[in-house]
């Protein structure tokens, strides 16, 4: 079972004038979505308003092509995760998958069935007797899923299921959650603040800035023709040097960056001012020449497999990596060196 969600123009101001939306989106049928965005960007929000726990002050909400806004959350076919695990802790595992069968009135055998069927699914048929203050925090949101799962939603919703969960062990309910979620075929709407997890399980990728939606797509397009400066930064861990079009030529172009000229490719005429969007892979340190172009080293800071180089040129930072396996001899604090920007996979954006 599966359902195609449009959300058009759904917003919710609080109390306090704090305002999120409006948010229009489309999830497919059988579509896993995430919400992505930083901290306070309406990514919960939303989710609960899809889900019928926050009340919307406008906007339209139709599950395929049914106007939902009216319903109260358990009528709309929808299980939920939320981050820190909500078990119920006086009760057995077992318990908690078969809570909403019993809610429900499920017959006993064929609840004690779809429960030992869910924990097969989600790997915790051994732990179907323990209490819930016996299991780690990664079995424990395994059985919220299966808790999520029982009454077969149509429409699965995830709010950072598996942040508060060590990384190794995220990548893997990540991965099985991708491969559950495609087995059953359920639509999906996960939130993360994580670009890598958004990237990792989904098919399109709604980016959430400051209760908007800055841009929605599949992950790929996000990452090679970012919108505007937020997307670019944020999804592609790139820098924006902003510049302006001094000569555009059969698809080629001279940006001008303060007293520099980077070379790129583009079709954007010339006098437009423009965002370049420079990914730490597109910079290299090379050694200084005339008619290089050269930065000013701000900072060298090491982190896991690579040093982080920051750059200063023309007034503005941009970033590069080197791996952590070559000589960084050489490179110091103040220090200015040559840079090569590759200038095919620089995006230009023009300002509007
Ligand atoms: N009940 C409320 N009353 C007033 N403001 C609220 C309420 N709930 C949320 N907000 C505000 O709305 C904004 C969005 O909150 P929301 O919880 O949707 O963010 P989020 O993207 O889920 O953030 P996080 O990643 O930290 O969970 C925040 O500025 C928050 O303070
Ligand atoms: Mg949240």
């Amino acid at each position: 079972m599966m359902v195609r969600v449009e959300i058009d123009n759904l917003f919710k101001r609080f109390s306090d004038g704090t305002s999120i939306g409006p948010i229009s989106l489309t999830i497919q049928d059988g579509e896993m979505l995430s919400l992505l965005g930083p901290s306070g960007s309406g990514k919960t929000t939303t989710l609960r308003m899809v889900a019928g726990f926050i009340v919307p002050d406008g906007g339209s909400l139709r599950f395929d092509g049914k106007d939902v806004i009216k319903q109260p959350p358990r009528e709309r076919k929808i299980g939920m995760v939320v981050q820190s695990v909500a078990l119920f802790p006086n009760m057995s595992v077992y318990q908690n998958i078969a809570f909403a069968l019993d809610v429900a009135g499920w017959e006993h055998h064929r609840a004690v069935k779809r429960v030992e069927d869910l924990a097969d699914i989600v790997g915790v048929r051994n732990l179907l007797h323990r209490k819930v203050n016996e299991i780690s925090g990664g079995e424990g949101q395994r059985i919220a899923l299966a808790r999520a799962l029982a009454l077969e939603p149509a429409l699965l919703l995830l709010d950072e299921p598996f942040s508060a969960l060590d990384p190794k062990l995220r990548q893997r309910l990540q991965e099985e959650l991708r491969d559950l979620q495609q087995k059953l075929g359920i639509t999906t709407i996960y939130v993360t603040h994580s670009q890598s997890e958004a990237y990792a399980i989904s098919d399109k990728i709604a980016i959430l800035n400051e209760g908007a939606i800055i841009q929605a797509g599949p992950p790929q397009e996000l990452y090679e023709n970012p919108r505007n400066d937020f997307v670019a930064t944020f999804i592609g861990g790139g820098s924006i040097l902003k510049g302006i079009v001094r000569k555009s030529h059969r698809g080629f172009l001279d940006v001008q960056v303060g007293d520099l000229f980077v070379e790129t490719s583009g079709d954007v005429s010339q006098g437009t001012e423009v965002s370049l969007s420079v990914k730490p892979e597109d910079v290299s340190i090379i050694p200084k020449t005339v008619d290089s172009l050269y930065a000013t080293i701000v900072s060298i800071t090491q982190q896991v497999g690579h040093y982080r180089i920051i750059l200063e040129i023309q007034g503005q930072t941009i970033q590069t990596t080197v791996p952590t396996n070559h000589s960084i001899d050489g490179l110091e604090r103040g220090k200015i060196v040559g840079l090569k920007i590759d200038s095919q996979s620089v995006d230009v954006i023009e300002e509007r």
